[in-house]
């Protein structure tokens, strides 16, 4: 069925779009989703936070200031309120070689509003932010996907720095494919992968203990590559995550010549801003 084929599917190469096309519009806005879809990623990368009024909304941050015209946090504002904002001129501003005048003005999106406009055309890599600060999102998120018919349909991969988040997803619908997050900062004290917001020395020290953990409930892996300049997994890492029956999808990659050294390694995929670039590499 399409899930089993979404499962497969997994096992070749997957170009992520990291916030859309994001290295060439702003992120989490329309223009940067169509230009990622034009590029042919394979799956279109969305970060969610809540709105005051529970909507599951398409935005990195906790706080507006980065990427919108407005002020303080996510969680306190309604989806009126968010939909309001100019989440695109910021970018003109940051990235003056890639400008455009239609990105002014550009909106933040709602989950819904993406889905109603791409539906099961599309695949999606939703990564819960911030947890802890809404404890409704899991079950609102999955609802929809269920809803939607979106999990069947294979249409859906669920990542995240939680595993809390990641388990509770499983809990609700065990059919969909987890990729649990990971950030490895040598620079951090820390208790290792038990924390799983990273903290080991570089090179990443994992047990296979901690990869089994992890495939527990979780189809792959995704971790950073480098800290600092410093590069804090090898191709020691994918290899034994490989060995633990894990796909391992790095964030994020940017760089043509970091491509071809983690397609050396035999990674399964990579979040990218260029999913342009990436394709091209790949070929
Ligand atoms: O989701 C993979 C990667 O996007 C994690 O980092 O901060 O860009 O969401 P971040
Ligand atoms: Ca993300």
């Amino acid at each position: 069925d399409a899930l089993e084929q979404q499962l497969a599917d997994l096992q070749d190469f997957q170009v992520i779009a990291h916030r859309g096309a994001s290295g060439h519009a702003p992120e989490h806005t329309w223009p940067s989703y169509e230009r990622a879809l034009e590029m042919g990623a394979d799956y279109l990368e969305l970060d969610l936070h809540m709105s005051a009024d529970g909507e599951l909304v398409a935005i990195h941050d906790e706080t507006l200031e980065r990427t919108t015209d407005g002020e303080g946090q996510v969680k306190d504002h309604t989806l009126a309120e968010l939909k309001a904002l100019d989440a695109g001129s910021w970018f003109n501003q940051a990235h003056p070689e890639r400008a455009d005048d239609a990105f002014a003005g550009a909106e933040l999106l709602t989950l819904d509003e993406v889905i109603e406009r791409y539906g099961d055309d599309v695949r999606y890599y939703i990564e819960t932010k911030s947890p802890e600060r809404y404890p409704e999102l899991q079950r609102a998120l999955v609802e929809t996907l269920e809803a939607e018919g979106l999990v069947a349909s294979g249409s859906v991969v669920i990542q995240s720095f939680s595993r809390d988040s990641l388990q509770q997803v499983h809990a609700l619908n065990a059919d969909i494919p987890l990729v649990q997050l990971v950030w490895y900062s040598p620079a951090e004290d820390g208790e290792g992968l038990t924390e799983w917001t990273g903290v080991t020395p570089a090179p990443a020290e994992i047990t296979d203990a901690d990869f089994q953990a992890i495939a527990d409930y979780a189809v792959g892996i995704g971790p950073n590559v480098t800290f600092e300049g410093e590069d804090v997994i090898d191709a020691g890492f994918v290899e034994q995550a490989h060995a633990n029956g894990l796909l391992v999808h790095p964030y994020t990659i940017n760089e043509r010549d970091e491509m071809r050294r983690l397609l050396d390694w035999g990674v399964d995929g990579m979040f990218t801003n260029f999913p342009d670039r990436l394709s091209e590499v790949v070929e």
